[in-house]
Formats: structure tokens, C-alpha cells, sequence
């Protein structure tokens, strides 16, 4: 049952409580987009003094529920990506989200790996490795950009091919190459500016840093560095007892 009034007597913080009746206003009355009450409306609507009204809708702003748009008022965000912590493609996890993925191809190259780099794809420095950049858009919006690495001589011809529409991970599987297993490190990290720009933020705003490995039996072959947009990403992973 929505709360639709705040309880003076009760234990939980009022602006957490103001937190929950606007939280049930954003997710079951009002569309992306839409404006919430001024923290002057909250305050006299639900018995509170602006400073708890402010606290709670600022509280909304930091998860990424509401935006404020200077000199003109708080608003409905879009809401967020929910992904899975899992060993999948961004083509599948947008599909299954109903959105259509797209890449715009940021530049391939082959260099030879450094040391450092042999060390994360288990080959010799000095190795030939394609480096694939790419923005990954949904729907057209920028999402993330995403540099992978791959030693080249597992696929030969990937860098002749056009991943504007195709997905890497089903180019690296017509190699033969059907990856099984992945580790991931995700960071918290701030964009620059040619990062923001490219994904449509601004300088500054906070993004998440992912680093995967992902092995076919092995065999590693990829190792990407990506950078997703954290106003438009949340991370979901089923924890299971450690054993
Ligand atoms: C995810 C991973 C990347 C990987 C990509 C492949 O986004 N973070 O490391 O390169 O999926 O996606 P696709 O097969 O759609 O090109």
C-alpha cells in the first residue's frame, strides 16, 4: 500500500518518507519528463518544512528518479538500464530491453601488444592485436563507448568487417569463437570531456568504468575497457552463498 501521508510518529526519517510517496508518484502517475511539485508545494501539501522537502527531492536527484533543470524545476528521469551482471553482448541486452542497438565505429586499428596488455589477453608483447572502438547507442541515444581488444591472429579479418549493425560478439562466434566465461571490474569514474561529448553529458558527470575479460574455453579473447553512462545504467547481479 502507497504511503499518501507522513507519519510524525513514526520511526523512518520524513524525508525518507517524502522519498517513498514521490517514488510512488514517479512510478505509477507520472510519465518521463513530467514535473514533480516544487519543494514549496511538498513542503505545504505534506506538513514539512522546505529543507526536509529539498533533502528528499535532492536524495531522488542523486539516485537518478528526478533532474533539475536550472531556473525552471525538477522532473521525471528516464528510467534506468537495468543490467545484468552477466556474460552477454550489448546487441542482446538491449534487444531484450526492446531497444534497438547501434555502434558508430570510433576507429580499428591493429597495434602490438604491450606488455601490459599481452599480460590481459595471454599473449606475448609485441603480439598483433585489433583494437575495436566503438559508441553504442540504443534507440539512437548514446549508452556507452567501448574499446576491445582482441589478439588478431583468432580473427583474422575482424577489423574488415562492418559492425555498424553487427554484433561483435556474433562476428567473434562465426571465428569459431562461442565465449563461455568472463570476469568484469566495474568502477566508479567521472567523464572527461571528450567522453562527455561523445556520450552526450556533461564534464564531469559520473559514468561507470567496466574492464571484462571473456574467454572461449582457454582461450581469451577479448579484453575491453568501456565507459557507460551512469544516469542511464544501473548494475543487477544475483548473489548467490559464497561456497
Ligand atoms: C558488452 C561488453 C563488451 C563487448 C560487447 C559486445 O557491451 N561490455 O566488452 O565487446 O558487449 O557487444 P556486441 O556483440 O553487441 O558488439
Amino acid at each position: 500500500q502507497a504511503l499518501t501521508t507522513i507519519d510524525a510518529r513514526s520511526p523512518v526519517p520524513k524525508y525518507f518518507q517524502l522519498r517513498e510517496i514521490l517514488l510512488d508518484l514517479i512510478e505509477n502517475e507520472l510519465t518521463v519528463d513530467a514535473p514533480v511539485p516544487s519543494e514549496r508545494e511538498l513542503a505545504a501539501r505534506y506538513g514539512l518544512s522546505r529543507m526536509t522537502a529539498r533533502q528528499a527531492v535532492e536524495h531522488l536527484v542523486s539516485e537518478g528518479r528526478l533532474y533539475r533543470v536550472q531556473g525552471k524545476g525538477t522532473f521525471v528521469a528516464r528510467p534506468k538500464i537495468d543490467m545484468p551482471l552477466r556474460l552477454t553482448s550489448f546487441t542482446e541486452d538491449m534487444r531484450a530491453r526492446g531497444l534497438t542497438p547501434g555502434s558508430r565505429d570510433l576507429g580499428r586499428h591493429e597495434i602490438e601488444a604491450t606488455v601490459a596488455l599481452g599480460r590481459e589477453l595471454s599473449v606475448e608483447a609485441g603480439s598483433p592485436v585489433y583494437v575495436i572502438e566503438r559508441l553504442r547507442t540504443a534507440d539512437g541515444v548514446p549508452m556507452a563507448l567501448e574499446r576491445s581488444h582482441i589478439p588478431a591472429h583468432l580473427a583474422p579479418d575482424l577489423l574488415t568487417e562492418s559492425l555498424v549493425e553487427r554484433s561483435l560478439y556474433d562476428l567473434l562466434a562465426s571465428y569459431g569463437l562461442v565465449l563461455d566465461r568472463g570476469e568484469q571490474v566495474i568502477e566508479a569514474g567521472i567523464a572527461d570531456s571528450n567522453d562527455a561529448g561523445l556520450l552526450g553529458l556533461a564534464p564531469g558527470s559520473a559514468v561507470l568504468l567496466l574492464q571484462r575479460h571473456c574467454w572461449a574455453g582457454s582461450v581469451a579473447v577479448e579484453y575491453a575497457v568501456s565507459t557507460y553512462r551512469a544516469d542511464r545504467y544501473q548494475l543487477r547481479a544475483s548473489l548467490d552463498i559464497a561456497s
